[in-house]
């Protein structure tokens, strides 16, 4: 059986989820609910990320204990994903006993096998990055990311040989041509390894909230050697060797282009260091930048996803965000734009579509569903738009993949505008039409539903089908003709209601 596991970052637990944290989130659920459609056995994985100095110092100014500050804001996240249908096998925090046993182990091994020494360190370091700069990458002599200044620190540390293995992760690139995915990221990553590697300090002295460092208690880790270890945690490294050795081959990270440089050059290296095979996948989307009147006063970490869901409905949030900024570029995130797909897509598209299927057929057939025919030229619709929208989302394009299952709904609104059932008499031509419409509706629940699951369940009930798509399997669900007939319909009231952009 195929495995697919898939992670997020882990979120820093200084600040509250944002658009930003909800759309990899959002993206992560779409894939997997996609690849369990497919009988796939999915691991999807998120967190928080709880040690480090800007949690300690963000607990500080609220008048809390690290403790609980983590704990208060990783509830959050997770009452945020739980709001937007997020479907998470398992959510890490960096506190948990488990993930401190993986963090030491994962050092042991690096240690043992001779990649890392102690010394001293002097340099400059941006809190907001958690990250040491060189002063030739500063701006103005400021972090060249938050353009704040950054902290003279000087202290004793453990370092990992991250220079030894310049010529491995270039050997790496070369093996596998798809280890990071779209391929602007991956040239930016080789570009850094090409750059020369330094070693890299994994341990700090100057502050207590971490992991200690198990022969050196004095010490604790450097909080993302920390946090990059939780994708190994949660897969059972150092805990249950089996369960590591099942879902580790299946690892893909998705993370943005901010986190590249931890991700795809020194968490590569530190696998190989600790010998982990083989090496995880990496999905690199862009940022979302705002744009709009109704959030042109905010940047996207302002915006909370519950505000959102609040307007647009969960599924109309979920809908619109995937569908509207494509996995990869940088994209203008603004109100309108979702409202507007939101409308078109949802209330004018799927939910209209259902609308008038359902009605006629309470109205005017007794409630009772008719079959498609088997030679109806929906059925070539929908089989096209099945085979792009795989080929999508195999890509990580859920916008692209969302685009063809829609190219259903369009085209089942034609057929029905074409045809005109509510001015047929009752009879094979206008079931045939019907039929056809209510097999265009069964597909669209199975293709759609990693977008917008509770939606795509009422489709499914409305319809008179039993259970819920989740459980349809693909392909083989989206072969056309299934559709039984005879099944009771049920009208409702519209699914998506229509929005305004103020
Ligand atoms: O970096 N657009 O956590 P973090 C798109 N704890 N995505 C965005 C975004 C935006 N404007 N802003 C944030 C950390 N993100 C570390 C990670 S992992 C071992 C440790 C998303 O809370 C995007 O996925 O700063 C980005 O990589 C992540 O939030 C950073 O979250
Ligand atoms: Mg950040």
């Amino acid at each position: 059986m195929a495995r697919y596991f898939a992670t997020t970052p882990i979120y820093y637990v200084n600040d509250v989820p944002h658009m930003g944290h909800a759309y990899t989130t959002l993206n992560g659920d779409a894939l997997c609910r996609w690849r369990r459609l497919h009988g796939d056995e999915v691991f999807y994985l998120t967190g928080t990320d709880e040690h480090g100095l800007k949690v300690q110092r963000a607990a500080e100014e609220n008048g809390l204990t690290p403790q609980e500050q983590a704990d208060r804001t990783s509830r959050r996240f997770r009452e945020a994903w739980d709001l937007l249908d997020i479907a998470y096998d398992d959510f890490i925090r960096t506190t948990e006993a488990r993930h401190h046993t993986a963090v030491q182990t994962l050092l042991e091994r690096c240690y043992e096998n001779g990649y890392v020494y102690k010394d001293t360190y002097q340099g400059v370091y941006c809190v907001s990055c958690e990250a040491y700069y060189a002063e030739a990458d500063l701006t103005d002599g400021n972090c060249p990311i938050h353009e704040s200044p950054v902290e003279e620190m000087a202290e004793d540390n453990y370092f990992f040989r991250l220079s030894a293995f310049r010529d491995r992760l270039l050997a790496w690139f070369e093996a596998v041509p798809d280890n990071i995915t779209p391929e602007r990221y991956r040239n930016e990553a080789r570009a850094l390894v090409r750059g020369g590697l330094e070693d890299l300090s994994i341990t700090r002295t100057s502050l207590q909230w971490g992991i200690p460092v198990p022969w050196d208690r004095k010490h604790v880790f450097y909080v993302w050697y920390d946090a990059l270890t939780n994708y190994a945690t949660a897969a059972g490294y150092g805990t249950d060797d089996e369960r590591f050795a099942t879902w580790w081959p299946a690892c893909r990270h998705l993370l943005g282009k901010d986190i590249i440089r931890f991700h795809c050059v020194y968490w590569p290296a530190m696998l190989m260091a600790a010998g982990v095979e083989p090496l995880p996948r990496f999905h690199v989307h862009g940022w979302l930048l705002v744009s709009g009147a109704k959030m042109a006063k905010s940047s996207v970490v302002q915006i909370a996803p519950a505000d959102l869901a609040a307007d647009l409905g969960v599924d109309g949030l979920r809908y619109s965000v995937l569908r509207d900024n494509p996995f990869g570029p940088d994209s203008d995130f603004s109100y309108e734009a979702l409202v507007q797909r939101c409308n078109s897509d949802l209330a004018n598209g799927l939910g209209n579509l259902l609308q008038r299927v359902t009605s006629i057929v309470a109205r005017s057939a007794g409630s009772l569903g008719s079959a498609p025919v088997p030679e109806s030229p929906l059925g070539v619709v929908t089989e096209q738009a099945y085979a792009s929208a795989a080929e999508a989302w195999d890509r990580v394009q859920p916008s692209v993949a969302l685009e063809a299952t829609w190219r259903i709904v369009r085209e089942t609104n034609e057929y029905l505008q074409a045809h005109q059932p509510w001015k047929l008499d009752p009879g094979p031509a206008r079931d045939a039409v019907l039929g056809d419409a209510l097999e265009a509706l069964r597909i669209v629940a199975v293709l759609a539903h990693p977008a917008i699951p509770r939606s795509c369940a009422e489709v499914w009930r409305r319809i008179g089908l039993a259970g819920d798509p989740s459980q349809a399997r693909l392909p083989g669900a989206a072969i056309w003709g299934q559709y039984p007939g005879g099944l009771t319909v049920t009208a409702g009231a519209p699914l998506f209601p229509r929005l305004s952009a103020d």
